[in-house]
This record gives structure tokens, C-alpha cells and sequence, in this order.
């Protein structure tokens, strides 16, 4: 009954949304603050007889408007749902083991592996630096690989690696191989490497609406690259599902990037929280890794990061830990308002 590709799958496992009880949720890095409240006046209105119809398979209007932001072309903009689908398609579309492994960092967003055994892509994991920074010598001293793939700000650790290290390492890697940006923090203070793209042919970045801008439910992203790797993306979708951004989704956000005054308030806000958050905590003598993400990597020398994380569920605050040798003792804590981490301040002040 079973495919024999179905029985070799190895699925990421996504953070809980737990229902059994109302949860202090710092666990998959969501937004504290709703998304634009034009949405609203927008959702009133909107006309129901439309969904009888298809969404724009090429989501020309938001591409638009995503063109205008970044100072790019249409063209040069591809839609999702989610950037999670983004860099799916862009794993299949680049990434083939016959010409190396695909390279990405020790510590990175577990979904990478897990693409990578989809689609038969061979991987090669490159260690952090001692600062838990990507390492950019040790990526270029692979000999051979397919491509790279890294997230920056990075996940778990939040840490940007700075945009000169982003220009040295494309500047020294062959410009036949796709270096893939996934920016789904970027929002949170680090800089974009997309005023690259123009010198840097093989570079794509991919994006998403569901961090800065506070629409995770909505499930949209959007890639921005050279027109040739961006038409690629197009046949790939075009070979899988025509219209992965539903009517509403496309219409979403448009508003939202046209809001832009209000995003960068509720960014603000949490950058502001994440600083007075890591101090605290560094107050209490926990080690906190510099993040430039709206979340925390943070870890109390002595207590096992999956004890912290059992004890907090415990009381009603969800954080996300990893059971990986390395960073075993971390757990990442999303930023929530103030009162959230004030009140998660309180409690460990209690417990350790
Ligand atoms: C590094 C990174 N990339 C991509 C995503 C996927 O985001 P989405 O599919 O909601 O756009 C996440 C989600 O947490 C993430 O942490």
C-alpha cells in the first residue's frame, strides 16, 4: 500500500500548538502583535462571490508590490505558501547531489535535512565557529559541493552573520552553484543581502510574511532572485500546484507590505523587548547568544536545557528545545510582549 519513497521519509517535526491548555507560547517564534489592521476593513469588505474563481496563479499584483519594496523587478519575485514551500521548490529546483554535496551549517533550521532526503539531495553538515557563527573559511575550503543553504539570522542560535561575510563568501564561491539566503528573520535587525542579487547571479533570497509580519496562519513567503533561477521556481510550481497563494493570501499581503509604517512599530517593539529580555536573563546568569532574530538561544550552565524546557511546560510557558549533542543545554525562547517576558523572568528567577 505504501510507496517504498513514503517508508524512507523522515519528517520535520514542527513546534507544538498545543490545545489541552492555554499556553504562555514562546516555542516557534511567532509574533506577539496582530498583523496590519487594515486587514480587518479589508476582510469586512471583501466580496464571498469571488472565491468562486482561482487565484492569480502568478500573483502579479503582490509580486508588484514586493518588486517596488526591494527596488527589483516583478520578475525577479516568486510567491509561496510559506516559505517553507519556497525553499522546497528551490531544493528541487538547484540542489542535485551529482555535483557535491549541498552545504549548510552544523546548527541550522532542521528542515534542510529533511529536503535534502526528499528530494535524494546528498548534504554535508559545516561546523559554527566557537561563537556559534556561520563560518564562512570553512564553507569555502569544501572542495566540491551542489550549492549552500544557510539562514541568517541563523536558527536556532539568532545570530546574523554580517553582510560583508555574506559578500566574501559569494565572491569566492563558483557562480555556477545557487547560494540560498533564507531571511525568514530578517525583520529583527540584521541586514538583507538582497541589494547582492544585482552582482550576484546565483544568489536567491527567500522571505516570509509569518514573522515580521505577524501572519504565520497565512502561510506566505516569496523568493527574490535573478529572473532565469526565479522562472525555474515557476516550473516547478507549475509541475506541483499552479496556485499555491490563495485569493485572500495575495490580497493580504499586499496590504501588508503596504503598511509599512505600522510593521516597523511592532518590530521596534520587539527588538526593544528581545534586549531587555537577554539582559535580564543575563542578569540571572544565564548565557545568551547575540541574537539579531525575535527570539533567544539561551542556556543556564548546569541545567539541562530539556529539564528547563519540561519545568517551564510545566508551568504553563512553552519554549523550544533540541535534544542535539552541541547544543543539547540551549533552549530558544520566542520574544512575546514585555508582560510575557517579565512574566518568564519571574519564573526562572523561582526556579534557578
Ligand atoms: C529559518 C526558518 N526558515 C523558514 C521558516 C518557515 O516559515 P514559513 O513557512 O512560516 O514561512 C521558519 C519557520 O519557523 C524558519 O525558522
Amino acid at each position: 500500500m505504501f510507496s517504498s519513497r513514503m517508508k524512507r521519509l523522515n519528517p520535520y517535526i514542527p513546534g507544538e500548538q498545543p490545545q489541552d491548555r492555554k499556553y504562555l507560547k514562546l516555542n516557534t517564534n511567532e509574533n506577539p502583535y496582530p498583523p496590519s489592521p487594515r486587514i480587518e476593513e479589508f476582510l469586512k469588505e471583501f466580496d464571498i462571490g469571488k472565491l468562486r474563481l482561482y487565484s492569480d496563479p502568478l500573483s502579479v499584483r503582490l509580486r508588484e508590490k514586493i518588486a517596488q519594496k526591494y527596488e527589483v523587478k516583478k520578475e525577479q519575485i516568486f510567491i509561496s505558501n510559506g516559505s517553507d514551500e519556497a525553499l522546497s521548490f528551490c531544493f528541487y529546483a538547484f540542489f542535485d547531489s551529482t555535483h557535491g554535496p549541498l552545504l549548510f551549517p552544523e546548527f541550522t533550521y532542521s528542515f534542510y535535512p529533511v529536503y535534502c532526503d526528499f528530494y535524494g539531495i546528498a548534504y554535508e553538515r559545516i561546523p559554527l565557529d566557537n561563537q556559534f557563527s556561520v563560518n564562512v573559511e570553512a564553507f569555502l575550503k569544501r572542495p566540491k559541493s551542489c550549492g549552500i543553504i544557510f539562514a541568517n539570522p541563523n536558527a536556532p542560535t539568532g545570530i546574523c552573520l554580517p553582510i560583508e561575510n555574506v559578500r566574501e563568501l559569494l565572491e569566492n564561491y563558483p557562480r555556477e552553484n545557487v547560494v540560498l539566503i533564507d531571511e525568514a528573520y530578517i525583520d529583527f535587525g540584521g541586514e538583507s543581502a538582497v541589494r547582492l542579487i544585482q552582482d550576484f547571479k546565483n544568489l536567491l533570497i527567500v522571505m516570509t510574511f509569518s514573522k515580521g509580519m505577524s501572519l504565520a496562519g497565512l502561510r506566505l513567503g516569496y523568493v527574490i532572485g535573478h529572473e532565469d533561477l526565479i522562472d525555474a521556481l515557476f516550473t516547478v510550481k507549475d509541475s506541483f500546484n499552479s496556485y499555491p497563494a490563495d485569493m485572500l493570501s495575495q490580497s493580504i499581503g499586499e496590504i501588508s507590505i503596504s503598511d509599512d509604517a505600522y510593521y516597523r512599530t511592532i518590530r521596534e517593539k520587539v527588538i526593544s523587548t528581545r534586549d531587555y529580555f537577554g539582559l535580564e536573563l543575563e542578569k540571572l546568569g544565564w548565557h545568551v547568544l547575540p541574537s539579531k532574530a525575535n527570539f533567544l538561544y539561551a542556556e543556564k550552565k548546569g541545567v539541562p536545557g530539556k529539564e528547563i524546557y519540561l519545568t517551564l511546560k510545566e508551568r504553563g510557558i512553552l519554549v523550544r528545545h533540541f535534544d542535539i549533542a552541541g547544543i543539547e543545554d540551549f533552549v530558544r525562547i520566542t520574544v512575546g510582549t514585555r508582560d510575557d517576558m517579565s512574566r518568564f523572568i519571574e519564573e526562572v528567577k523561582e526556579l534557578y
